[in-house]
């Protein structure tokens, strides 16, 4: 049997870290057999190469550079970590996926989402997400969440417009694609986002088990 893919998307400061956690705990009480991953990262070269795209001394990232080391992130941890967990009947809860790539590469950057397509089904050998959570949030208000938390990083730093961008782009991809990505405002109370994501995840389980 195959698991179930779920990743959660969204700007910065949508409040994923939040969310995954309740989620797993839920799923966990509820005795699934899940597993936690994020992109970039989720194995040791996929974790080493997000250090090179979040470090902020490499400021003259090319567009180029920047979209080829999200994919091959991505590749290894397909490879390494997604499809093996599948296989073995677990539900994946992957923090970002595919769909950041397209928006902050192909839509923010302006690389253009068929190019961003085209590299990544290369990377990814076609694997999609059985569901997408897009966690919805005005620009400003994430970004103040994120400088309050933490130092920002490389892309973090991007100007207000690329993060305006970003936004806009992620809630586009929801419209082009309404049966995988469920949108949700994230300037609900925490309890409210998780009760609406408990309910899509647990309508996901249903169908496909
Ligand atoms: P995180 O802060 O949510 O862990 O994500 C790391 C950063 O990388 C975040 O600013 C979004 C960005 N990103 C891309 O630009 N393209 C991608 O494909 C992914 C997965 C993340």
């Amino acid at each position: 049997m195959r698991g179930l893919f779920i990743t959660i998307e969204g700007a910065e400061g949508s409040g994923k870290s939040t969310q995954i956690d309740l989620l797993k705990t839920y799923l966990d009480k509820n005795k699934y057999e899940i597993v936690l991953t994020r992109e970039p990262g989720g194995t040791n070269i996929s974790e080493a190469i997000r250090n090179i795209l979040l470090d902020k001394q490499y400021m003259e990232m090319s567009d180029t550079t920047e979209a080829l080391l999200y994919a091959a992130s991505r590749a290894q941890h397909v490879e390494q970590f997604i499809k093996p967990a599948l296989e073995q009947g677990k539900i994946v809860i992957c923090d970002r996926f595919l769909d950041s790539s397209l928006i902050y590469q192909g839509c923010a950057r302006g690389l253009g989402i068929e190019t961003i397509e085209e590299i990544n089904k290369y990377a990814t050998k076609g694997l999609e997400p059985d569901i997408t959570i897009l966690l919805d949030i005005e620009p400003k208000q994430g970004l103040k969440r994120k400088e309050d938390q933490k130092e920002l990083d490389r892309i973090e730093l991007q100007k207000s417009e690329f993060h305006e961008k970003v936004c806009n782009g992620f809630k586009e991809l929801a419209k082009k694609h309404p049966h995988r990505i469920k949108k949700i405002d994230a300037s609900k109370s925490i309890e409210d986002i998780h009760n609406e994501i408990i309910s899509i995840v647990s309508d996901k389980i249903s169908t496909q088990h």
